[in-house]
C-alpha cells in the first residue's frame, strides 16, 4: 500500500438513498472506511445492509448519494471498482455439485488467470481445505463452505472486501474460525466490510461499528466510543432469597456440633 492510498478512505459513502417503490430503505448514508480496516455495518433485518453492499458492489444504483471505493466512483466507473473489490454474499456462491478444488478452479478461470491450479491449491492450503479438496462441496460443513466462499472471493487479490452476514448459521468453532481468516486478511491489508446482526461479531472483529436504523447511521465509532455513550455499569444489591437447602443447613449444621456461624442453636434463647 502506497502512503497516498493510506491516506484515503477505501470506501467513502457519502448521502447515499434507496428506495424500492414506498418504502425508504437508505435515507442519506454517510461513512468512511479506512484502508486495512474492519467496518462492522450492524442493523436488525431489514435495516438495508444488503442494499447498501449491493450499492457499494456496483450490483444497485443508489437515487442519490455517492460512494466510491479504492477511489473509483461507483455510479461512473463501475468496472474499474468491481475490478478491486470481491462480495461474498449473504447466501453462499459455493457450487455443491463441485468439488472444493473446482469451484476454485472455476472462480480463477472465470477470472482469466494464469495457472488456476496454482491459485486453487495455494488457496485450499491457505485456508485449511486440502485435505477436503477432492470432496463435494455438498459435503462440507457450514464453517468449511464459508471458507471455501471467501476463498473463491480473494481470488484476484481484492483490496476490499465485501462480507455479508459472513457467519450467520454457523456454530461458534465455525464463527471462530471465519473470524480467524478475516483478522489475517485484513492484518495483510485488505480492507473488509462486513455486515451483521450479532454484536459479538461485531464487538470482535471490528475496527470501527456503525449502526444503521431507520435508513441512517445513527452511530459510527470504535467499541470503546461506543461503549462511553452508555453510563458504566452500576453495582445493584440484590436480595437473594435463602433456598430450602440454606434454610435446613442454617438449622441443623452440616453435621453433629457443626453449626454455621450465625445460625441460631435449636431450642435457646438467642436475644
Ligand atoms: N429488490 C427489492 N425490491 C423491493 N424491496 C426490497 C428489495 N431489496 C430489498 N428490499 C427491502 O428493503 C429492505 C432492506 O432490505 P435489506 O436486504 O437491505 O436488509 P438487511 O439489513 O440486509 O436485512 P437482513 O438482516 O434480513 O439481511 C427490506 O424491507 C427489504 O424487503
Ligand atoms: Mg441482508
Amino acid at each position: 500500500m502506497t502512503t497516498d492510498q493510506a491516506l484515503h478512505p477505501a470506501i467513502r459513502v457519502q448521502g447515499i438513498e434507496k428506495s424500492f417503490k414506498d418504502l425508504h430503505v437508505l435515507r442519506g448514508v454517510d461513512f468512511d472506511v479506512m484502508p486495512g480496516s474492519i467496518f462492522a455495518l450492524l442493523g436488525s433485518n431489514g435495516a438495508g445492509k444488503t442494499t447498501l453492499v449491493k450499492i457499494l458492489s456496483t450490483l444497485l444504483k443508489p437515487d442519490a448519494g455517492t460512494a466510491t471505493v479504492n477511489g473509483h466512483d461507483t455510479g461512473t466507473e463501475p468496472a474499474r471498482v468491481r475490478e478491486s473489490i470481491s462480495l461474498t454474499g449473504q447466501f453462499t456462491a459455493v457450487d455443491d455439485v463441485l468439488t472444493g478444488r473446482e469451484n476454485l478452479v472455476l472462480v480463477a478461470r472465470l477470472r482469466h488467470l494464469p495457472r488456476p491450479d496454482a491459485v486453487a491449491g495455494a488457496l485450499l492450503e491457505r485456508f485449511d481445505l486440502a485435505e477436503a479438496a477432492h470432496r463435494r462441496a455438498g459435503t462440507y460443513s457450514g464453517g468449511m463452505r464459508r471458507r471455501l466462499d471467501i476463498a473463491m472471493s480473494l481470488i484476484g487479490n481484492p483490496r476490499v472486501l465485501f462480507l455479508d452476514e459472513p457467519t450467520t448459521g454457523l456454530d461458534p468453532q465455525a464463527r471462530n474460525e471465519v473470524w480467524r481468516t478475516i483478522r489475517q486478511l485484513a492484518g495483510q491489508g485488505t480492507t473488509v466490510l462486513l455486515t451483521t446482526q450479532y454484536l459479538d461479531e461485531a464487538e470482535q472483529l471490528a475496527d470501527r461499528i456503525a449502526i444503521l436504523h431507520q435508513g441512517i447511521i445513527i452511530q459510527n465509532g470504535t467499541l470503546a466510543e461506543l461503549k462511553q455513550l452508555l453510563p458504566a455499569a452500576t453495582v445493584e444489591y440484590v436480595e437473594k432469597q435463602p433456598s430450602l437447602e440454606d434454610v435446613f443447613l442454617a438449622l441443623v449444621g452440616s453435621g453433629p456440633d457443626d453449626r454455621p456461624s450465625g445460625a441460631p442453636a435449636p431450642g435457646k434463647d438467642h436475644r
